[in-house]
């Protein structure tokens, strides 16, 4: 109602977006066309409804198979813009996408068609609608060092227009301190650093982002409340947490949205941040995500500031960018 109303209305930020995961199905039919790719869906509302999952894996089977119809520049400028399209809408100023380049570079697509598309939908929506934005390349975790290595080679030519890395796809059984080594040469190389941790994976894999890989920010972060230790730590840095509500309903981080530890992380004095993830998967942007939070849990206009003030606070934006919105 009117916390609705204030959500709606206020400037946001957007922390935590995987693009290919922006991919609706309305697009992906018309991307499926236009490069003559065959889906195993009979229809956009059959793609909808095969949007239910068990957990993490079962969704990035679909992922994975909903992003072969990327093939182009065009393919990813048409995606990121109408990404801006629609999170302008909702009044979000400033976003950091995530993309995933091995998963295009092993299907074909070179790196440069992948980064091209997308960075030239965000300066389109930068001059159009005002939206600042920072690019995050993430590594594949299920896949080897020696692979993420290899995407950081094939980066390099085009590092400066890339801030940060990131770590996401399968967590059990991929843990952080597995990339230690290409995360400290991308430190090296003047990159920020994030990884996925606690989302299915245990409180220790939340620790080891911090202190074996000293990231900058934790994607979901919600195992870490297991773990006392964990939380401490995660307060002492004053770590930004990106958490996606929808994101963890649906992937059964959490067994209904009413028992979302985003207020219990407030109360453990935890910096978290309200974010998508994968909106066209999940069934939600960035004032969904919001919306859903206040639909079912006692949150007060206060936590509702509190986490807008975090996602400004918890950006990669100058200070006097910050300060136009705070
Ligand atoms: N978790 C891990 N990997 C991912 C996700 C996620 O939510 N979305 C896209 N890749
Ligand atoms: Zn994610």
């Amino acid at each position: 109602e009117s916390l609705k109303r204030l959500i709606e209305q206020a400037p946001k930020t957007e922390l935590h977006l995987h693009i290919e995961g922006s991919l609706e199905p309305e697009l992906m039919f018309a991307l499926a066309r236009r490069n003559d790719i065959d889906l195993p869906y009979d229809s956009e509302e059959d793609a909808r409804a095969a949007y239910q999952f068990d957990d993490l894996q079962g969704f990035l089977d679909l992922y994975y198979q909903g992003m072969s119809v990327l093939q182009t520049e065009q393919d990813f400028y048409d995606l990121t813009l109408a990404y801006l399209e629609r999170i302008h809408a909702d009044n979000v100023v400033h976003t950091e996408v995530m993309f995933d380049p091995q998963a295009h570079l092993e299907r074909g697509v070179p790196f440069e068609a992948v980064l091209n598309g997308i960075e030239r939908a965000l300066e389109d929506g930068q001059r159009d609608w005002g939206i600042s934005y920072k690019l995050i390349m993430s590594f594949l975790r299920h896949l080897s060092e020696e692979s993420a290595f290899e995407t950081l080679t094939a980066a390099e030519p085009y590092l400066e227009r890339i801030y940060a890395v990131g770590l996401d796809s399968g967590e059990q059984g991929h843990p952080p301190e597995k990339f230690a080594r290409v995360f400290e040469r991308c430190r090296e190389l003047g990159l920020k650093l994030t990884a996925h941790a606690g989302e299915e994976g245990p409180p220790d894999y939340v620790r080891q982002a911090l202190e074996v890989i000293g990231v900058d920010r934790i994607d979901h972060g919600n195992r870490a409340l297991e773990d006392e230790d964990v939380v401490r730590m995660l307060a002492q840095r004053n770590m930004t947490l990106t958490v996606c509500p929808l994101s963890n309903l649906k992937l059964n981080v959490i067994p209904e949205m009413s028992q979302h530890p985003m207020l219990a992380m407030l109360n453990a004095g935890l910096k978290a941040t309200v974010n998508s993830d994968d909106p066209a998967y999940f069934g939600g942007y960035v004032n969904d995500n919001y919306r859903a939070l206040i639909d079912h849990l006692p949150v007060s206009s206060e936590q509702l500031h509190r986490l807008l003030v975090n996602g400004f606070e918890g950006a990669w934006m100058d200070d006097a960018e910050r300060k136009k919105h705070l």
